[in-house]
Protein backbone atom coordinates (compact mmCIF):
# COMPACT_ATOMS: atom_id res chain seq x y z
CA UNK A 1 0.00 0.00 0.00
CA UNK A 2 2.85 2.49 0.90
CA UNK A 3 4.53 1.38 -1.94
CA UNK A 4 1.84 2.03 -4.11
CA UNK A 5 0.86 5.52 -2.64
CA UNK A 6 4.71 6.38 -3.26
CA UNK A 7 4.90 5.67 -6.85
CA UNK A 8 1.82 7.35 -7.31
CA UNK A 9 3.20 10.48 -5.63
CA UNK A 10 6.66 10.15 -7.69
CA UNK A 11 4.42 9.55 -11.08
CA UNK A 12 2.55 12.71 -10.20
CA UNK A 13 5.68 14.76 -9.17
CA UNK A 14 7.06 13.66 -12.77
CA UNK A 15 4.24 14.52 -14.45
CA UNK A 16 4.12 17.83 -12.95
CA UNK A 17 7.95 17.78 -13.83
CA UNK A 18 7.13 17.27 -17.43
CA UNK A 19 4.25 19.43 -17.55
CA UNK A 20 6.05 22.21 -16.54
CA UNK A 21 8.75 21.51 -19.44
CA UNK A 22 5.92 21.01 -22.05
CA UNK A 23 5.09 24.82 -20.49
CA UNK A 24 8.33 26.17 -20.84
CA UNK A 25 8.55 25.15 -24.50
CA UNK A 26 5.12 26.84 -24.93
CA UNK A 27 6.44 29.63 -23.12
CA UNK A 28 9.10 30.55 -25.43
CA UNK A 29 9.23 34.27 -26.73
CA UNK A 30 9.81 32.31 -30.40
CA UNK A 31 7.55 29.59 -32.08
CA UNK A 32 8.62 27.16 -34.31
CA UNK A 33 7.53 28.20 -38.42
CA UNK A 34 4.86 25.35 -39.53
CA UNK A 35 5.01 24.17 -43.00
CA UNK A 36 3.01 25.32 -46.30
CA UNK A 37 0.25 24.47 -47.02
CA UNK A 38 -1.15 24.20 -50.04
CA UNK A 39 -4.97 23.80 -50.67
CA UNK A 40 -4.70 24.74 -54.35
CA UNK A 41 -1.74 23.52 -56.63
CA UNK A 42 -2.82 24.66 -59.53
CA UNK A 43 -3.08 28.02 -58.46
CA UNK A 44 0.70 28.10 -56.45
CA UNK A 45 1.91 27.20 -59.36
CA UNK A 46 0.65 29.73 -61.94
CA UNK A 47 1.90 32.44 -59.11
CA UNK A 48 4.88 30.94 -59.29
CA UNK A 49 5.35 31.67 -63.17
CA UNK A 50 3.93 35.15 -62.33
CA UNK A 51 6.84 35.42 -59.59
CA UNK A 52 9.60 34.61 -62.06
CA UNK A 53 8.49 36.65 -65.36
CA UNK A 54 10.13 39.00 -66.79
CA UNK A 55 7.46 40.09 -68.97
CA UNK A 56 5.22 42.09 -66.11
CA UNK A 57 7.99 44.76 -66.50
CA UNK A 58 8.33 47.52 -69.06
CA UNK A 59 11.71 46.51 -70.09
CA UNK A 60 10.98 42.76 -70.24
CA UNK A 61 14.11 42.28 -67.88
CA UNK A 62 12.64 42.56 -63.96
CA UNK A 63 10.73 39.95 -62.38
CA UNK A 64 9.51 39.84 -58.40
CA UNK A 65 12.80 37.19 -58.38
CA UNK A 66 15.30 40.13 -59.62
CA UNK A 67 15.12 41.94 -56.15
CA UNK A 68 13.72 38.44 -54.33
CA UNK A 69 15.89 36.12 -55.84
CA UNK A 70 14.72 32.91 -53.73
CA UNK A 71 18.01 31.50 -54.23
CA UNK A 72 19.15 34.30 -51.98
CA UNK A 73 17.11 34.29 -49.00
CA UNK A 74 14.76 35.91 -50.99
CA UNK A 75 16.15 39.29 -51.31
CA UNK A 76 18.83 40.72 -53.73
CA UNK A 77 22.04 41.43 -50.98
CA UNK A 78 22.06 44.62 -52.74
CA UNK A 79 21.49 48.06 -50.04
CA UNK A 80 18.50 49.28 -52.19
CA UNK A 81 17.21 47.69 -55.28
CA UNK A 82 17.78 48.42 -58.66
CA UNK A 83 14.92 49.01 -60.67
CA UNK A 84 14.24 49.84 -64.64
CA UNK A 85 16.12 52.42 -66.12
CA UNK A 86 18.57 51.19 -63.20
CA UNK A 87 16.56 53.22 -61.06
CA UNK A 88 18.05 52.76 -57.66
CA UNK A 89 15.14 52.86 -55.05
CA UNK A 90 15.43 54.67 -51.68
CA UNK A 91 15.21 51.27 -49.67
CA UNK A 92 16.21 48.17 -48.78
CA UNK A 93 14.37 45.01 -50.10
CA UNK A 94 12.69 42.56 -47.13
CA UNK A 95 12.53 39.14 -47.93
CA UNK A 96 10.15 37.16 -49.28
CA UNK A 97 10.53 34.25 -47.36
CA UNK A 98 7.92 33.93 -44.32
CA UNK A 99 6.29 37.20 -45.52
CA UNK A 100 3.10 35.56 -45.30
CA UNK A 101 3.26 35.74 -41.43
CA UNK A 102 3.65 39.82 -40.97
CA UNK A 103 1.05 42.00 -39.45
CA UNK A 104 1.69 43.99 -43.16
CA UNK A 105 3.59 44.10 -45.97
CA UNK A 106 5.94 47.01 -46.55
CA UNK A 107 8.60 48.78 -44.19
CA UNK A 108 6.11 51.02 -43.24
CA UNK A 109 3.03 48.44 -43.77
CA UNK A 110 1.64 50.64 -46.19
CA UNK A 111 -0.01 47.44 -47.51
CA UNK A 112 -2.85 45.20 -45.77
CA UNK A 113 -1.03 42.04 -46.88
CA UNK A 114 0.62 39.40 -49.95
CA UNK A 115 -2.41 40.00 -52.66
CA UNK A 116 -2.52 44.08 -51.60
CA UNK A 117 1.88 44.06 -51.97
CA UNK A 118 1.63 42.57 -55.25
CA UNK A 119 0.30 44.85 -57.50
CA UNK A 120 2.82 47.34 -56.28
CA UNK A 121 5.97 46.49 -57.82
CA UNK A 122 4.54 45.87 -61.44
CA UNK A 123 3.07 49.63 -61.74
CA UNK A 124 5.89 51.32 -59.89
CA UNK A 125 7.93 53.30 -62.25
CA UNK A 126 11.14 52.99 -60.46
CA UNK A 127 10.59 48.84 -60.08
CA UNK A 128 9.00 46.40 -62.84
CA UNK A 129 7.96 50.12 -64.73
CA UNK A 130 4.80 48.89 -65.80
CA UNK A 131 1.05 49.23 -65.54
CA UNK A 132 -1.97 46.94 -64.56
CA UNK A 133 -4.09 47.12 -68.12
CA UNK A 134 -0.97 46.34 -69.93
CA UNK A 135 0.50 43.68 -67.78
CA UNK A 136 -3.09 42.02 -68.16
CA UNK A 137 -3.22 42.64 -71.50
CA UNK A 138 0.41 40.76 -71.96
CA UNK A 139 -0.87 38.13 -70.40
CA UNK A 140 -3.64 37.81 -72.49
CA UNK A 141 -2.10 37.43 -75.33
CA UNK A 142 -0.30 34.07 -74.38
CA UNK A 143 -2.08 30.92 -75.16
CA UNK A 144 -0.53 28.75 -72.02
CA UNK A 145 -1.34 31.76 -69.63
CA UNK A 146 -4.83 31.78 -70.51
CA UNK A 147 -5.38 27.99 -70.36
CA UNK A 148 -3.45 28.24 -66.56
CA UNK A 149 -5.63 30.91 -65.60
CA UNK A 150 -8.36 29.01 -66.76
CA UNK A 151 -7.59 26.50 -65.11
CA UNK A 152 -7.05 28.30 -61.77
CA UNK A 153 -9.96 30.54 -61.93
CA UNK A 154 -12.65 28.93 -64.55
CA UNK A 155 -12.73 32.18 -66.37
CA UNK A 156 -10.96 33.12 -69.74
CA UNK A 157 -10.39 36.74 -69.12
CA UNK A 158 -7.51 37.36 -66.91
CA UNK A 159 -7.27 40.33 -64.46
CA UNK A 160 -4.96 41.81 -62.01
CA UNK A 161 -7.18 40.70 -59.23
CA UNK A 162 -6.16 37.28 -60.07
CA UNK A 163 -2.44 37.72 -60.77
CA UNK A 164 -2.13 39.53 -57.56
CA UNK A 165 -3.99 36.32 -55.71
CA UNK A 166 -1.91 33.75 -57.36
CA UNK A 167 1.68 35.65 -56.57
CA UNK A 168 0.69 35.56 -53.24
CA UNK A 169 -0.76 32.29 -53.32
CA UNK A 170 2.91 31.18 -54.57
CA UNK A 171 3.97 33.36 -51.91
CA UNK A 172 2.18 31.87 -48.74
CA UNK A 173 4.38 28.49 -49.68
CA UNK A 174 7.48 30.34 -49.22
CA UNK A 175 8.08 29.74 -45.71
CA UNK A 176 11.50 28.21 -43.80
CA UNK A 177 10.29 25.44 -41.10
CA UNK A 178 13.12 22.96 -39.69
CA UNK A 179 15.62 25.35 -38.90
CA UNK A 180 17.89 24.38 -36.11
CA UNK A 181 16.90 26.53 -33.58
CA UNK A 182 12.91 25.00 -34.29
CA UNK A 183 14.39 21.32 -33.94
CA UNK A 184 15.79 22.78 -30.69
CA UNK A 185 12.28 24.40 -29.87
CA UNK A 186 10.42 20.51 -30.69
CA UNK A 187 12.63 19.25 -28.12
CA UNK A 188 16.14 18.28 -29.87
CA UNK A 189 18.44 19.90 -27.28
CA UNK A 190 21.49 18.55 -29.44
CA UNK A 191 20.09 20.80 -32.35
CA UNK A 192 22.03 23.94 -31.03
CA UNK A 193 25.30 24.31 -29.71
CA UNK A 194 26.76 25.49 -25.80
CA UNK A 195 27.14 28.75 -27.55
CA UNK A 196 24.06 29.19 -29.62
CA UNK A 197 22.62 28.63 -26.71
CA UNK A 198 24.08 31.20 -24.91
CA UNK A 199 22.94 33.29 -27.62
CA UNK A 200 19.64 33.24 -27.47
CA UNK A 201 19.31 33.36 -23.50
CA UNK A 202 21.52 36.99 -24.41
CA UNK A 203 18.47 37.73 -27.09
CA UNK A 204 16.05 37.00 -24.53
CA UNK A 205 17.76 38.56 -21.09
CA UNK A 206 18.56 41.75 -23.51
CA UNK A 207 15.42 42.24 -24.60
CA UNK A 208 15.49 41.60 -28.37
CA UNK A 209 12.63 39.76 -27.82
CA UNK A 210 10.55 42.66 -26.56
CA UNK A 211 10.37 43.34 -30.28
CA UNK A 212 11.58 39.74 -32.63
CA UNK A 213 9.48 36.89 -31.54
CA UNK A 214 6.73 34.83 -32.57
CA UNK A 215 7.31 32.41 -35.25
CA UNK A 216 9.08 34.45 -37.66
CA UNK A 217 11.26 36.45 -34.92
CA UNK A 218 9.45 39.72 -35.95
CA UNK A 219 7.28 40.69 -38.42
CA UNK A 220 4.41 41.55 -36.07
CA UNK A 221 5.05 44.83 -34.90
CA UNK A 222 5.94 48.47 -35.36
CA UNK A 223 8.69 49.78 -33.26
CA UNK A 224 10.81 53.34 -33.48
CA UNK A 225 14.42 52.36 -35.10
CA UNK A 226 16.33 54.17 -32.51
CA UNK A 227 14.97 53.91 -29.52
CA UNK A 228 17.21 54.67 -27.12
CA UNK A 229 19.89 56.30 -29.33
CA UNK A 230 18.74 58.29 -32.53
CA UNK A 231 19.56 56.57 -35.43
CA UNK A 232 20.96 58.13 -39.12
CA UNK A 233 19.92 56.85 -41.35
CA UNK A 234 20.74 57.04 -45.17
CA UNK A 235 17.57 56.58 -46.58
CA UNK A 236 14.81 59.37 -46.56
CA UNK A 237 12.35 56.75 -45.65
CA UNK A 238 10.11 58.21 -42.79
CA UNK A 239 8.68 54.67 -41.81
CA UNK A 240 5.16 54.35 -40.51
CA UNK A 241 3.78 57.70 -40.21
CA UNK A 242 3.96 58.29 -44.45
CA UNK A 243 1.08 55.73 -43.72
CA UNK A 244 -0.98 56.67 -40.33
CA UNK A 245 -0.05 60.54 -40.67
CA UNK A 246 0.30 60.57 -36.91
CA UNK A 247 3.83 62.45 -35.54
CA UNK A 248 3.82 59.73 -33.03
CA UNK A 249 4.80 57.10 -35.75
CA UNK A 250 7.79 59.12 -37.29
CA UNK A 251 10.50 56.50 -37.88
CA UNK A 252 8.81 53.38 -36.60
CA UNK A 253 9.62 50.57 -39.09
CA UNK A 254 7.96 47.03 -39.57
CA UNK A 255 10.57 45.06 -37.05
CA UNK A 256 11.85 42.79 -39.86
CA UNK A 257 11.82 38.96 -39.57
CA UNK A 258 15.58 37.49 -38.39
CA UNK A 259 14.33 34.10 -40.04
CA UNK A 260 17.16 33.30 -42.25
CA UNK A 261 19.09 36.48 -41.58
CA UNK A 262 22.59 35.56 -42.17
CA UNK A 263 20.99 35.59 -45.63
CA UNK A 264 19.15 38.77 -46.10
CA UNK A 265 22.36 41.33 -45.69
CA UNK A 266 22.50 44.07 -46.20
CA UNK A 267 20.66 45.01 -42.93
CA UNK A 268 18.30 47.57 -41.44
CA UNK A 269 15.72 49.93 -44.13
CA UNK A 270 18.33 52.03 -45.82
CA UNK A 271 20.45 48.73 -46.27
CA UNK A 272 23.36 50.24 -43.93
CA UNK A 273 24.63 47.41 -41.87
CA UNK A 274 26.68 44.93 -44.15
CA UNK A 275 27.07 42.36 -41.80
CA UNK A 276 25.33 40.90 -39.05
CA UNK A 277 27.39 41.97 -36.36
CA UNK A 278 27.41 45.18 -36.89
CA UNK A 279 23.87 44.82 -36.97
CA UNK A 280 23.38 43.20 -33.74
CA UNK A 281 25.68 45.69 -31.93
CA UNK A 282 23.91 48.48 -33.43
CA UNK A 283 20.69 47.29 -31.93
CA UNK A 284 21.14 46.53 -28.91
CA UNK A 285 22.87 50.17 -28.87
CA UNK A 286 20.20 52.64 -30.06
CA UNK A 287 17.37 50.06 -29.26
CA UNK A 288 18.43 48.73 -25.74
CA UNK A 289 21.44 51.04 -24.64
CA UNK A 290 23.79 47.85 -24.30
CA UNK A 291 26.97 47.34 -25.37
CA UNK A 292 28.01 44.26 -25.70
CA UNK A 293 31.36 42.56 -25.89
CA UNK A 294 33.10 41.18 -28.88
CA UNK A 295 31.87 37.51 -27.36
CA UNK A 296 28.66 38.68 -26.40
CA UNK A 297 27.81 39.83 -29.83
CA UNK A 298 29.57 36.60 -31.66
CA UNK A 299 27.23 34.21 -29.00
CA UNK A 300 23.92 36.43 -30.51
CA UNK A 301 25.39 36.12 -34.39
CA UNK A 302 25.76 32.44 -33.59
CA UNK A 303 22.28 32.27 -32.63
CA UNK A 304 20.98 34.12 -35.47
CA UNK A 305 22.56 31.69 -37.76
CA UNK A 306 20.16 28.53 -36.29
CA UNK A 307 17.57 30.56 -37.56
CA UNK A 308 18.16 29.41 -41.29
CA UNK A 309 15.56 27.46 -42.27
CA UNK A 310 14.51 24.86 -45.24
CA UNK A 311 14.65 27.09 -48.71
CA UNK A 312 11.86 26.95 -50.72
CA UNK A 313 12.49 23.92 -53.30
CA UNK A 314 10.55 23.97 -56.56
CA UNK A 315 11.02 23.04 -60.20
CA UNK A 316 11.89 25.96 -61.86
CA UNK A 317 9.03 27.16 -63.84
CA UNK A 318 9.49 27.21 -67.52
CA UNK A 319 7.40 30.13 -68.75
CA UNK A 320 4.41 29.81 -71.52
CA UNK A 321 6.35 31.71 -74.84
CA UNK A 322 4.94 34.23 -76.33
CA UNK A 323 2.79 34.90 -79.23
CA UNK A 324 3.65 36.97 -82.01
CA UNK A 325 0.84 38.95 -80.54
CA UNK A 326 2.61 39.67 -77.48
CA UNK A 327 3.30 43.40 -76.96
CA UNK A 328 7.56 43.59 -77.32
CA UNK A 329 9.46 45.09 -74.24
CA UNK A 330 10.77 48.55 -74.15
CA UNK A 331 14.48 48.41 -73.38
CA UNK A 332 15.97 50.74 -70.69
CA UNK A 333 16.72 54.03 -71.73
CA UNK A 334 20.54 54.99 -72.69
CA UNK A 335 22.25 56.47 -69.56
C1 LIG B 1 13.15 46.53 -58.28
C2 LIG B 1 13.16 45.63 -57.15
C3 LIG B 1 11.88 44.96 -56.76
C4 LIG B 1 11.02 44.22 -57.54
C5 LIG B 1 11.13 43.98 -59.02
C6 LIG B 1 10.01 43.71 -56.66
N1 LIG B 1 10.25 44.10 -55.38
FE1 LIG B 1 9.20 43.54 -53.75
N2 LIG B 1 10.18 44.91 -52.67
C7 LIG B 1 11.24 45.68 -53.11
C8 LIG B 1 11.54 46.69 -52.11
C9 LIG B 1 12.64 47.72 -52.20
C10 LIG B 1 10.62 46.50 -51.07
C11 LIG B 1 10.46 47.34 -49.83
C12 LIG B 1 9.67 48.58 -50.17
C13 LIG B 1 9.14 49.34 -48.97
O1 LIG B 1 9.00 48.74 -47.90
O2 LIG B 1 8.82 50.52 -49.10
C14 LIG B 1 9.79 45.35 -51.44
C15 LIG B 1 8.80 44.79 -50.63
C16 LIG B 1 8.16 43.60 -50.93
C17 LIG B 1 7.36 42.84 -50.01
C18 LIG B 1 7.10 43.17 -48.55
C19 LIG B 1 7.94 42.32 -47.63
C20 LIG B 1 7.92 42.84 -46.23
O3 LIG B 1 8.46 42.19 -45.34
O4 LIG B 1 7.35 43.92 -45.97
C21 LIG B 1 6.89 41.75 -50.70
C22 LIG B 1 6.02 40.64 -50.15
C23 LIG B 1 7.37 41.86 -52.05
N3 LIG B 1 8.15 42.99 -52.15
C24 LIG B 1 7.03 41.01 -53.08
C25 LIG B 1 7.28 41.32 -54.41
C26 LIG B 1 6.61 40.68 -55.54
C27 LIG B 1 5.56 39.62 -55.46
C28 LIG B 1 7.14 41.23 -56.68
C29 LIG B 1 6.76 40.96 -58.11
C30 LIG B 1 5.39 41.25 -58.47
C31 LIG B 1 8.14 42.20 -56.23
N4 LIG B 1 8.16 42.24 -54.87
C32 LIG B 1 8.96 42.92 -57.09
C33 LIG B 1 11.90 45.51 -54.29
C34 LIG B 1 11.36 44.88 -55.39
C1 LIG C 1 12.38 48.23 -29.71
C2 LIG C 1 12.26 47.16 -30.68
C3 LIG C 1 13.52 46.38 -31.02
C4 LIG C 1 14.42 45.79 -30.17
C5 LIG C 1 14.42 45.79 -28.65
C6 LIG C 1 15.39 45.13 -31.00
N1 LIG C 1 15.09 45.31 -32.32
FE1 LIG C 1 16.11 44.58 -33.90
N2 LIG C 1 14.96 45.65 -35.14
C7 LIG C 1 13.89 46.45 -34.77
C8 LIG C 1 13.46 47.24 -35.90
C9 LIG C 1 12.31 48.24 -35.93
C10 LIG C 1 14.33 46.91 -36.97
C11 LIG C 1 14.32 47.52 -38.36
C12 LIG C 1 14.82 48.92 -38.22
C13 LIG C 1 15.14 49.62 -39.52
O1 LIG C 1 15.69 49.01 -40.40
O2 LIG C 1 14.86 50.82 -39.58
C14 LIG C 1 15.25 45.89 -36.45
C15 LIG C 1 16.23 45.26 -37.21
C16 LIG C 1 17.07 44.27 -36.75
C17 LIG C 1 18.02 43.54 -37.56
C18 LIG C 1 18.21 43.70 -39.05
C19 LIG C 1 17.30 42.78 -39.80
C20 LIG C 1 17.15 43.12 -41.25
O3 LIG C 1 16.75 42.22 -42.01
O4 LIG C 1 17.38 44.26 -41.67
C21 LIG C 1 18.67 42.66 -36.74
C22 LIG C 1 19.75 41.68 -37.13
C23 LIG C 1 18.15 42.86 -35.41
N3 LIG C 1 17.16 43.83 -35.46
C24 LIG C 1 18.58 42.20 -34.28
C25 LIG C 1 18.25 42.61 -33.00
C26 LIG C 1 18.94 42.16 -31.80
C27 LIG C 1 20.07 41.14 -31.76
C28 LIG C 1 18.37 42.80 -30.76
C29 LIG C 1 18.78 42.76 -29.31
C30 LIG C 1 20.13 43.16 -29.03
C31 LIG C 1 17.32 43.65 -31.29
N4 LIG C 1 17.29 43.51 -32.64
C32 LIG C 1 16.47 44.43 -30.51
C33 LIG C 1 13.33 46.50 -33.52
C34 LIG C 1 13.95 46.08 -32.37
Amino acid sequence: MKRTTLSLAVALLSGTVVGQSVMAANNEPIQPIAPAKVSNPALVELGKKLYFDPRLSKSGFISCNSCHNLSMGGTDNIKTSIGHNWNEGPINAPTVLNSSLNVAQFWDGRAADLKAQAGGPIANPGEMGFSHTLAVNMLQTIPGYVAEFKKAFGTETVTIDEVTKAIAAFEETLVTPNSRFDKYLKGDKKAITKDELAGYKLFKDTGCVACHNGPAVGGNSFQKMGLVEAYKASSPAEGRSAVTGKDADRFNFKVPTLRNVEMTYPYFHDGAANTLPEAVDTMARIQLGKKFTADENAKVVAFLKTLTGDQPSFKLPVLPPSSDATPRPTPFEKK
